[in-house]
């Protein structure tokens, strides 16, 4: 099948979860591919997802039915035709992870031979599951066939630092050469064995990066979600869009003494109920649909009762599901709580919200493709549309499935661009760095600051002075950034302070409580609104003046 010349520049995809092994799998055909991973190729926010995958399957379901949820859950700002032509697609997107392997949970009466399940926000029982490790059985199908193909090389301990643009080229500096195009013509890359930077030409890239949940205290996301791909993006002179709307898991493991991992929402779909310490239920209060109103309200209502009643949690009680019923399906949550004795059949799980997904990101339309010529990007760090202000449940990994399957025939159908002189990385100004604790420092500092400040409930006071906070660390950082070798800590905390200035800058530009924004200041939603898209200022090359 490998029809491309070994000449060719291959083309890099940054990241291994769905987004990145969808277009990989569907490119390798065709092109010769490079995909890169900061970290062991299965972390990703992907091998953790739980609840599963929306699928159109059902007869009694339909396509405009899911359009309604993704609208209704999106609060007034779903782009309408990407929802259609997504939810259009998902039928086609589980028939093609059936057909990698993918060993979804079975049930012979169900659609398909499926077992579906429900959660928050949806009108009906749409999502395919693999127990309640459906991201994980669909990982390691994807990765061991991108592993086997003989068109993809897999690079391991790789992180992009930055994207090669025009200016990087070797053309750029020789007078009388004609200027190229504006475009995306490469990655620099930090070999993470070597500590060396390499600069990688390729014929297109693609950032399949994951989201930025990282940027908060608490969160459900793997230390992969720093924003590297939004903040690359942004930083080559591309749009992002929506960046205030964080999604915030209602249910995530309240534990002193260990880390917060998800409670599914699938739970919830099964009835499971959220209780205050003495057993009163509180969500009928809050929305007609209660448990399994959208992840916004729901969120915001923990809080809110949180908040009144002085508590560090709330309880999810799953009780009345029973031993058999919970172990068959939620082994998972299941074990993980008993080993941290919760047996989960015989009393309540302690739960609190969790930085949860970015649904804001870089700017694409329906084929991944950014503002930037043979940049794309695909899955959590784009911003399609898709998601609003306010992400339906299980419709993420079913965007990285089909915008990744667009963004590879986009690329596949585009020429590939010839060779490209990109200049070596400069590292002849830095010296080894000395203070790692200014770094350890800074990330607690920023991730405590957005977790106070820029949280579920917002106010103007708060984002100014997370604003200010943050304008003084990325300073302090750059200076570091220029003067020092760079580390994974490093590129991490740059990009992660990147992203918290465009999520502060994009919350102080609305002035009204919408979705996944609620501000003290603006609690009236308007009638109309509009996503919020920022555009990078282009600077002359060593210049602060914009151009
Ligand atoms: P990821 O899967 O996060 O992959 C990102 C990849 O990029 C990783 O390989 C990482 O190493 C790499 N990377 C990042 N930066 C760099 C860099 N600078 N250089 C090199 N490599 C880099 N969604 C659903 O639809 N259904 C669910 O049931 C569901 N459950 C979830 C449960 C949890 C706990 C979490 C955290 C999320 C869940 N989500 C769910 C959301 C969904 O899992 C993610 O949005 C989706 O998997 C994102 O896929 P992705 O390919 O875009 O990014
Ligand atoms: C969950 O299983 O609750 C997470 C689903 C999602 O994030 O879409």
């Amino acid at each position: 099948m490998n029809s491309s010349p070994s000449s060719e520049l291959p083309v890099i995809i940054i990241g291994s979860g769905l987004a990145g092994l969808t277009v990989a799998l569907k490119v390798a055909d065709h092109r010769p591919v490079v995909m890169l991973a900061k970290r062991d190729l299965s972390e990703s926010a992907t091998a953790w997802a739980q609840g599963g995958i929306v699928g159109v399957i059902d007869e009694a379901d339909d396509v405009e039915a899911h359009v309604a949820d993704t609208l209704d859950a999106g609060a007034g700002l779903v782009v309408e035709p990407v929802a259609r032509q997504i939810a259009m697609e998902s039928a086609a997107a589980i028939d093609w992870l059936i057909n990698q392997g993918v060993p979804f949970t079975s049930d012979p009466t169900g659609p398909k031979g499926l077992h579906l399940v429900q959660e928050g926000g949806h009108s009906h029982r749409r999502i395919a599951h693999a127990a309640d490790a459906t991201g994980k059985a669909i990982h390691e199908v994807l990765l061991d066939k991108a592993q086997a193909h003989p068109n993809i090389s897999l690079l391991q301990g790789y992180m992009a630092v930055d994207l090669v643009v025009r200016k990087h080229l070797a053309y750029e500096r020789q007078p009388g050469h004609p200027r190229p195009q504006a475009g995306c013509y490469g990655v620099y890359a930090l070999n993470l064995n070597t500590g060396r930077v390499e600069a990688m030409a390729a014929s297109a890239v693609v950032l399949a990066t994951g989201g930025a949940g990282k940027v908060y205290r608490y969160t459900s996301n793997p230390e992969t979600a720093t924003g590297d791909g939004i903040a690359m993006a942004w930083r080559a002179g591309c749009r992002v869009a929506n960046m205030e709307f964080i999604q915030f898991h209602p249910t995530c493991l309240y534990h002193s003494q260990d880390r917060t991992f998800l409670i599914t929402e699938a739970l919830r779909g099964e009835g499971a109920k959220l209780e205050l310490p003495d057993g009163t239920r509180f969500m009928p209060e809050h929305d007609p649909r209660a448990e399994l109103a959208p992840r916004d309200i729901v969120a915001r209502a923990i809080d809110f009762e949180m908040k009144k009643h002085g508590l560090d949690y709330v309880n999810l009680n799953a009780t009345h599901l029973g031993e058999a019923f919970l172990n068959e399906h939620f082994p998972n949550i299941y074990a993980r709580c008993l080993a941290l004795g919760i047996d989960i059949s015989k009393r309540p799980i302690p739960v609190v919200p969790a930085a949860h997904y970015t649904c804001g990101g870089v700017v694409t339309d329906l084929q991944g493709q950014t503002d930037l010529p043979h940049l794309f990007a695909v899955g959590e760090c784009g911003y399609t549309g898709l998601h609003g202000a306010n992400r339906l449940a299980s419709n993420s990994l079913l965007e990285c499935v089909v915008v990744g399957q667009h963004a590879a025939k986009s690329i596949v159908q585009t020429a590939p661009t010839q060779t490209a002189a990109v200049l070596p990385w400069d590292e002849s100004l830095v010296e080894d760095a000395d203070e790692a604790v200014v770094i350890s420092h800074n990330w607690d500092e920023l991730r405590l600051l957005m977790w106070n400040y820029v949280g579920i409930v917002r106010t103007n006071r708060r984002l100014e002075r997370a604003l200010h906070r943050i304008e003084l660390l990325k300073d302090e950082v750059q200076d570091y950034y220029a003067n020092f070798k760079v580390s994974r800590d490093l590129l991490e905390l740059r990009n992660l302070l990147e992203c918290a200035d465009l999520i502060v800058r994009s919350a102080l530009m609305r002035k009204e409580s919408r979705g996944l924004h609620f501000s003290r200041d603006y609690p009236k939603t308007w009638p109309v609104s509009y996503p919020t898209i920022l555009t990078p200022i282009k600077r002359r090359a060593g210049s602060s003046q914009p151009l």
